[in-house]
């Protein structure tokens, strides 16, 4: 693969400031920060004198302890434009999770949050390898989903060549990257599965394809499923993290020339791990729940946001700036079968360790008696269609999960293309439980 690496002169200065610098930086912008949701937020005010904080106890970075965490169900509660710091003319976009599973959230950004995303999502980029003047083909999902957006408007602050196609009609896809010359691509993981079985279908070679970068994120993927994508394509494979609560993709991402960890832009978004039941914040380095509080944000400050995935803080590489693990999954995608924690990227290393085995895969959750029971759905490879064939490498799944994830797990392996399909975000827990 080619080197891709960026030339330093090229980075924001920020990205390999010394320690001190950023942590500087960031004093004085969490003060604000503080200052500014405390003022003009009622829920903000409400928390923080009940917690008997004010943004003035803020001496260090360390104090920001003590003020209260802010949770999904608190934009719920002020649905849809209750957390809003400035006035409403103000406003130049809203975005909004889909609401599957509860009442959508709605997020709010001012012209220069806006401003502030499409430079977070050009640093990410060019972290990743691509380049002014490159061809970028955006296949997230373009509309309440940060994805698509937010990926388009960082292309074009980098100075790239957008390619606006958004998530489905997967031929096309294939056509677009050949025809058009894409050599970036930005989409979920679980979406270029498809893409590439699309490319096999066509009997087109990946690995002639134009692509030399893609930037995969919005849903946890392992570094199993990095190198499989790597060689089908040969092309670097990046991670990039967000979420809409804290402004969309481009939060942290991975630098293509180290590959360990994703790097978080730390000037506009400050990170703590926490121990998700205690809620103490634990020493970098330790594993527990991610946490943010944006600096710099204007039209939607958040402070202390508990996102739900689980990962740590390691020091900084390649960048100045901290690296969080990859995502090992989110609390509320973790499965406990009989007392065991059981999360689905670990159940996906095992698939890939398994040649005879697709990457698609769904696990569903039954329940026989008061029994729980895993089924893992998953598809054999087009050279390992038959039914021996199948059964063998069911049994060394099955083995296999039982051994190192230490659960026992029915295994499903289907024929080629029989587990359901995204075209953005993977569904990997299917619970067919009674409802209590
Ligand atoms: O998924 C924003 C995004 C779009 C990120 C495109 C990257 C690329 P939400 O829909 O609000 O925003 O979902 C946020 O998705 O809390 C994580 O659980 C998960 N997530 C996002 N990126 C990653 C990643 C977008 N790289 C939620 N690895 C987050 C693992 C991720 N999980």
């Amino acid at each position: 693969m080619e080197d891709l690496t960026p030339a330093r002169s090229s980075l924001d200065p920020i990205e390999i400031a010394s320690l001190d610098e950023i942590q500087a930086l960031q004093l004085k912008r969490m003060r604000w920060s503080l200052n500014h949701a405390y003022k003009n937020v009622p829920l903000y005010k409400a928390k923080f004198d009940a917690a008997g904080v004010h943004p003035d106890d803020l001496k260090s970075l360390a104090d920001l302890a003590k003020f209260p965490f802010t949770v999904k169900q608190d934009l719920r509660d002020n649905y849809p434009f209750g957390m809003f710091a400035v006035p409403k003319d103000q406003i130049a976009r809203v975005h909004a999770s889909s609401g599957t599973t509860g009442q959508p959230t709605v997020v709010g950004y001012t012209k220069n949050d806006i401003d502030m995303w499409a430079d977070m999502v050009a640093r990410s980029m060019r972290a990743s390898g691509t380049r002014a003047g490159d061809v970028v083909h955006v296949a997230y999902g373009y509309g309440l989903f940060t994805g698509g957006l937010g990926a388009h408007y960082g292309a074009e602050r980098l100075g790239c060549t957008v390619v606006p196609v958004s998530g489905g009609m997967t031929p096309r896809q294939v056509r677009l990257i050949e025809d058009f010359g894409a050599s970036t691509i930005m989409v979920t993981p679980s979406y270029m599965l498809s893409i590439l079985d699309e490319y096999r279908a066509l009997g087109r070679d990946p690995r002639e394809s134009p692509l030399n970068v893609g930037i995969f994120g919005a849903e946890p993927w392992t570094s199993a499923m990095r190198a499989e994508v790597e060689a089908a394509f040969d092309m670097h494979a990046v991670d990039i993290y967000g979420l809409s609560e804290i402004m969309g993709p481009g939060v942290a991402n991975e630098c293509v020339e180290t590959k360990d960890g994703l790097h978080i832009w730390e000037d506009h978004f400050y990170p703590e791990i926490i121990n998700p039941e205690t809620g103490e914040v634990v020493e970098d380095g330790q594993e527990g729940e991610l946490v943010f509080t944006t600096l710099t944000k204007e039209g939607l400050p958040i402070i202390r946001y508990r996102t739900r995935d689980l990962t740590r803080l390691l020091p900084g590489s390649a960048r100045s700036m901290r690296r969080m693990e990859k995502i090992t999954g989110r609390t509320v995608d973790m499965i406990i079968l009989r007392g065991v924690n059981v999360f689905p990227t670990q159940i996906e290393e095992q698939i890939m360790a398994v040649e005879a085995l697709a990457p698609h895969f769904q696990i569903e959750l039954t329940r026989t008696g008061r029994m729980d029971e895993m089924t893992v759905h998953v598809e054999a490879t087009t050279d390992a269609a038959g039914a021996e064939a199948r059964e063998a490498s069911a049994r060394l799944l099955g083995k296999k999960i039982k051994s190192i994830v230490g659960v026992s797990a029915l295994i499903d392996v289907t024929e080629p293309g029989a587990v359901e399909r995204s075209q953005g975000k993977a569904v990997r827990v299917v619970d067919s439980r009674p409802k209590e």
